[in-house]
């Protein structure tokens, strides 16, 4: 496969238009079939339901060339479950059985020379998200809703790599109880612009969202969930029902248990036990694993004993695990890799 002329190793976490794109149109209670477009522009009406009243739903996964060559995607069919669940809550009709793990396959194969090679650091993003295309002006669901799929090949998400960052925690909430905090609406994002805004011009690479209720227990960052190591050696990550699912989390358990034998904990995270952890790290499909190094309290620094300097060990380890099975140095469990043939 001949690659684009890009430069791999050095790439960030931004947009870089690709070939094309898939694109469907549900109108009159059902949705098309979709189809291949180079056209990376939408025009819409004025009124249309993303832009009135943010209503629109996304999904993040990517492409890796692993270390023989094949191109391949990671558990893709979680990504199209919880799209599903997001639509749901939006009043955004459901793609069709089959339609979203298409859209993932016909992207990839178009864009195949945007896949970083092997080693190189990158990856390439794929992006699928619907909204309402139709116009609405009293506050209802849309009429019409378009769903898209496009790809970008991306670097990491933090400059710095495996550099530890340093996170603040944040006086603004993320997700109400029985709000939408458990699905990727761009409602989530658009209301923690502000925050993260205000958390980079104080020096801060990220924010540490507390659950709404009560103040006391550590959620996740805008983009990402939380893995903690304890000084025995446990992978602890908060149990909420006000944070997204990632699908990244949901596997490193896995990894840490049945391929690490460590021992695991989901459950709620109190802030002031942040003290007593050995490491800290975020996870997600855009932050992989990136490790925390100090969180701040309204002033009171928080160190983790891994250190400024790298990734703690066992962070470490399920970092090396999970790209290594994404990558396919490493064997994962059966139905992980969705290989796509672009030949
Ligand atoms: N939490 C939030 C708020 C996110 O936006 C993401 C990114 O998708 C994650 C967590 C990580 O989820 P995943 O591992 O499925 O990418
Ligand atoms: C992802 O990890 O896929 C995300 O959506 C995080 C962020 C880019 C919003």
């Amino acid at each position: 496969m001949k690659k684009a002329d890009l430069d791999w190793g050095s790439m960030d976490f931004s947009y870089k238009q690709t070939n094309a794109r898939f694109v469907a149109n549900w109108d009159n209670g059902s949705w098309d079939e979709g189809a291949m477009t180079e056209d990376a522009n939408i025009v819409i009406n004025e009124c249309a339901g993303v832009l009135q009243y943010a209503q629109t739903c996304f999904e993040g996964l990517k492409a890796y060339t692993t270390v023989d060559g094949r191109i391949v995607v990671f558990r893709p069919d979680l990504n199209d479950a919880r799209l599903k669940d997001s639509c749901d809550r939006l009043r955004i009709p459901a793609l069709p059985e089959g339609m979203f793990i298409k859209s993932v396959e016909e992207v990839v194969r178009a864009n195949a020379e945007f896949v970083p090679p092997y080693g190189t650091g990158a990856t390439m993003y794929l992006r699928p998200f619907i909204f309402g295309s139709g116009p609405v002006i009293g506050v209802k669901p849309a009429p019409s809703y378009q769903y898209r799929l496009f790809a970008t090949p991306v670097g990491p998400y933090f400059k710095g790599g495996a550099k530890p960052i340093t996170i603040r925690v944040c006086d603004y909430d993320r997700a109400a109880p029985h709000g939408t905090g458990h699905i990727k609406a761009g409602l989530n994002y658009a209301m923690s612009l502000y925050a993260i805004d205000d958390a980079h011009e104080a020096g801060f690479a990220e924010n540490m969202y507390l659950d709404a209720a009560t103040r006391t227990k550590v959620e996740e960052t805008g983009g990402a969930n939380f893995l903690f190591v304890t000084k025995d050696g446990k992978v602890v990550t908060p149990k909420s029902d006000t944070i997204l699912p990632s699908i990244t989390r949901r596997s490193l358990m896995v990894v840490a248990k049945d391929i690490l034998g460590l021992e695991v904990e989901e459950r709620e995270v109190y802030k002031e036990e942040l003290a007593d952890f050995a490491e800290c790290g975020l996870c997600g499909t855009a932050a992989v694993i990136s490790p925390v190094g100090c969180v701040n309290d309204h002033g009171k620094e928080i160190f983790f004993p891994a250190g400024m300097e790298d990734m703690g060990p066992v962070t470490r380890k399920l970092y090396e695990t999970l790209t290594g099975i994404q990558m396919g140095t490493v064997e994962g469990p059966e139905g992980w890799i969705h290989e796509i043939k672009c030949d």
